[in-house]
């Protein structure tokens, strides 16, 4: 049996957080529940001490950053590529450390979408986020393909979340080159069945690439075991690295050479092999494994609050934190429908744990105006168009306690149509 939402639970099942402990290791906005974690996660003590250590070492030596200390600038990528790599289930030559998830996109496809005779078109989901259906759009013009003809988009079912048997049976489509899927679609939160999605697009032959921006560092991933070809993803959400922090990616070694060199599609100065960098050739020696889809230098003040930022997630485990995002969402999951349904909320995420990310939609038609009203009494959800409002609770940072009292302010939002006064505010961008 469902024990009934309330504050005392709430209270409860906080002081058993086994990783409640997390918390003091944050910046709290004072005086606020944030629930913003999927967007832009919060700042640790310890990222910021990371990120203070290369200003420091920047102020003390300047270009000797790059060479010098425990983690020189130089190799920092890499260093920080072995940490990430069991977040996402790979080897640590099979990750890279670099730029942003769409120009991470787009050097992948520029490394791997290779159109043949027959196999040109490339697959989708209907929920795809905007950044991935322009890029590969982009790639397809490049080679000459129709991007209307070419981007295939699979059949969404009937209802609101992806069918994986409809994306299944897409996947047989004979000129499929590629497919490109969410692991947490952005809007609804569903959690795709990846291995599945993966073992199907191998069984027909067609390169498979995941967008893991809404599931790294907030559950586990098996990109090796589920025989992914490429993905990537952020490290500014559930990672907590900071607004605009490097990216990440990940290209499985069957795209290496037998000699371990990967020739980056997008080519830069630091996709060439470390030792003969600076060499200044004219000649290019491709670089070892995904390292050498990184292109140009590292923007490490962007990357230094992920050293810090890994450290709460190394030390609470992964399995840890999916544990407690799962009690966390099925606790708002339980809370809109014993106290919020009856003012026209609707919960429109997938029910069951295994099919759920790290944050729960709710959906109503007043939405935008609500999640305004919400921001004004000093809780940060995000809004989705057309009427979902995103709560993302952090397993590091938020309680249970903060849920319910968010859900809270909700309803007195609702119920005493609070709201109005933002109906006519411009749109959330955030
Ligand atoms: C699902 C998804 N894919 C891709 C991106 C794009 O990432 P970036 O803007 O960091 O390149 C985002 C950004 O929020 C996203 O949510």
């Amino acid at each position: 049996m469902i024990p009934k939402p309330s504050r005392q639970l709430a209270q409860e099942l906080d002081a058993n957080d086994s990783l409640g402990k997390f918390r003091a290791r944050f910046h709290i906005p004072r005086d606020g529940i944030y629930l913003d974690g999927n967007s832009l996660g919060l700042l640790s003590r310890d990222a910021e001490r990371s990120l203070l250590e290369v200003v420091e070492k920047w102020k003390a030596g300047g270009i000797g950053g790059w060479l010098e200390g425990d983690t020189p600038w130089f190799t920092l990528a890499e260093a920080l590529a072995a940490r990430v790599a069991p977040l996402v289930g790979a080897a640590a030559d099979e990750i890279a450390i670099a730029n942003s998830m769409t120009i991470n996109l787009h050097q992948l496809l520029a490394t791997v979408y290779q159109p043949r005779a027959r196999r040109t078109k490339v697959l989708i989901d209907a929920h795809s986020f905007p950044t991935d259906r322009y890029a590969l759009r982009s790639h397809l013009r490049l080679r000459g393909l129709d991007p209307d003809e070419h981007l295939v988009i699979a059949p969404a079912g009937e209802s609101r979340f992806l069918d994986e048997a409809e994306i299944e049976k897409a996947l047989t489509n004979p000129e499929l080159q590629m497919a490109l899927f969410p692991s947490v679609v952005y809007t609804t939160g569903q959690l795709l069945d990846l291995p599945r999605l993966c073992r199907a697009a191998r069984e027909n032959g067609v390169i498979i690439g995941l967008d893991m921006s809404h599931s790294v560092g907030v559950m586990p991933h098996a990109l090796d075991e589920w025989g992914a070809d490429f993905a990537g993803w952020g490290h500014y959400k559930w990672l907590n690295a900071g607004p605009g922090a490097v990216a990440g990616l990940y290209l499985n070694r069957r795209h290496f050479a037998p000699n371990g060199m990967v020739d980056a599609g997008l080519a830069g100065w630091w996709s060439v092999h470390k030792e003969s960098m600076f060499e200044m050739s004219d000649e290019f020696f491709p670089g070892m494994g995904a390292s050498a889809l990184q292109i140009g230098t590292p923007a490490v003040l962007s990357m230094a609050p992920l050293d810090g930022a890994l450290r709460p997630i190394e030390e609470a485990g992964l399995a840890r934190i999916r544990e407690k995002s799962i009690a966390l969402t099925e606790f708002i999951i339980n809370g809109v429908d014993a106290e919020l349904s009856e003012l026209g909320f609707q919960i429109g995420t997938p029910r069951e744990a295994r099919r759920r990310g790290g944050h729960v939609s709710i959906r109503h038609e007043n939405a935008q105006p609500m999640s305004l009203a919400l921001r004004a009494r000093g809780v940060i959800p995000d809004f989705r168009r057309p009427d979902v409002i995103r709560f993302a609770p952090s397993p590091l940072y938020n309680t249970f306690t903060e849920c319910w009292d968010a859900m809270q302010l909700l309803r007195e939002i609702a119920a005493t149509q609070a709201y109005e006064e933002f109906e006519s505010t411009p749109a959330l961008v955030t």
